[in-house]
């Protein structure tokens, strides 16, 4: 079968690092054909890669099957859409878009095409062994019934010259958001991934609390279950070292995720079990330690681009499909009005509501940042080249 001709949209940090991996051949079954950026800085133009600065241009060069949208959160509505009307395939970057509406157009759109082209979404993290094995756990049902869960990730720590980088970046206009729409879509996917969506989210986040930034860079969410089960999340991008810790507390013991290795406190009978059971007021039961010793991070950006492709050529199943990028947005949406408005969000919440809200804080925003473009591109390729996840 023919390679799959692809494109890349946007050239800063995500992109160059996608076109180097691609240029390293550690990706298989593609050729990568076009390039577009707005900036005229293109990296040097190499033979059978055409150039573009405007990406209809490119959606409708005839010189790819598949686009990978790099460029930031708020413009992947409009290109996705556009890409996925123009029939090709497409690998959109997280967060799927800004806010829940724009995911709902950008879904609505894949299923006006009929669903006949491969839209997947990069959350590369689903490649993490640490959580592919927590979730074989949960999914083959060895952990019994969830009852709480516990999750900091605080170890998203960035400098203000991070967010000086590229004007976007951390602003209601640029990016919509902080912390919880740039770094934790991530998390946020896993979170839903391994555990569901939950029915009520409260969020309690920190404004500019590390940073000269108006977007939160400090979140503590409750998200809470019908079924009587409650979870934190936590994170910061102030903290150094900061930690990620995954705590699940299950009838069948408590498993933490952390470093290399998954430590399961396993009771020997259930909790509920013993608890129906004992004679004794006070014991618990016996327990033993499962040690899940974890190697590697997995195939990460690499992994996804491959299981795109793969996807295309021969319909392998994908990892992480753009339909659930939704789930991660609307987390992060809900948190922040929640925050706002300072009360507790029902899910699933009112979308077009909150695009009105976010809206209007963009348009009111006299907030002036910090901005060193100029720099941005050096930085960039140093990003390429740590092949960073
Ligand atoms: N999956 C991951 O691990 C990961 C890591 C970093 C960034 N991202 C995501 O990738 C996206 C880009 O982030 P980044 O850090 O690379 O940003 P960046 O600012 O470094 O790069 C964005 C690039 O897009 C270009 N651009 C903007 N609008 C454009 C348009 N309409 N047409 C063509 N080019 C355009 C800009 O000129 C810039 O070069 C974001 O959505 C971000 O969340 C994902």
């Amino acid at each position: 079968m023919e390679n799959i001709r692809y494109g890349i949209v946007g050239l800063g940090n995500m992109g160059r690092a996608h076109r180097q991996s691609i240029l390293d051949g550690k990706i298989e079954g593609l050729s990568l054909t076009a390039i577009c950026d707005i900036l005229e800085s293109l990296p040097e133009k190499r033979d059978g890669e055409a150039q573009f600065t405007d990406v209809d241009e490119m959606i409708q060069s005839g010189e790819i099957d598949a686009i990978h949208i790099c460029t930031p959160h708020p413009s992947h509505r409009k290109i996705g859409i556009k890409a996925l009307e123009a029939d090709l395939h497409v690998l959109m970057e997280k967060p799927l878009a800004v806010d829940k509406a724009d995911c709902q157009a950008l879904i609505q759109s894949y299923k006006d095409t009929g669903m006949k082209r491969v839209f997947a979404a990069m959350f590369n993290q689903r490649t993490d062994p640490h959580y592919t094995t927590l979730k074989d756990l949960i999914d083959t049902n060895q952990l019994g019934e969830i009852r709480r869960v516990h999750w900091s990730v605080t170890d998203w720590f960035r400098t203000e010259y991070y967010y000086a980088m590229g004007g976007w970046r951390a602003t209601w206009k640029g990016e919509g958001g902080g912390v919880l729409l740039n770094q934790c879509p991530h998390n946020l996917d896993l979170f839903q991934w391994l555990f569901g969506m939950p029915q009520r989210v409260t969020g309690f986040l920190g404004f500019g609390r590390y940073h000269q930034i108006e977007v939160e860079d400090d979140a503590t969410l409750l998200f809470q279950y019908n079924d009587g089960k409650n979870a934190t999340f936590i994170t910061s991008t102030g903290e150094a070292p900061g930690v990620n810790r995954l705590e699940v507390i299950a009838d069948q013991g408590v498993v933490t995720v952390e470093e290399n290795n998954i430590l399961w406190n396993k009771n020997e009978v259930t909790s509920s079990e013993f608890s129906a059971n004992s004679m004794s007021g006070f014991s618990k039961p016996e327990t033993s330690i499962v040690n899940i010793p974890i190697e590697g991070r997995g195939g990460q950006h690499i992994e996804i681009i491959q299981n795109f492709i793969n996807s295309i050529r021969e319909g392998e199943e994908l990892i992480s499909p753009a339909m659930e990028g939704i789930n991660s947005v609307e987390l992060a949406n809900a948190s922040l009005l929640s925050a706002w408005k300072g009360k507790t969000i029902e899910l699933p919440m009112d979308a077009s509501k909150y695009a009105s809200i976010l809206k209007e804080k963009g348009d009111n925003s006299t907030f002036q940042k910090k901005k060193i473009d100029a720099q941005s591109m050096a930085s960039a390729d140093d990003f390429a080249k740590s092949n960073k996840t």
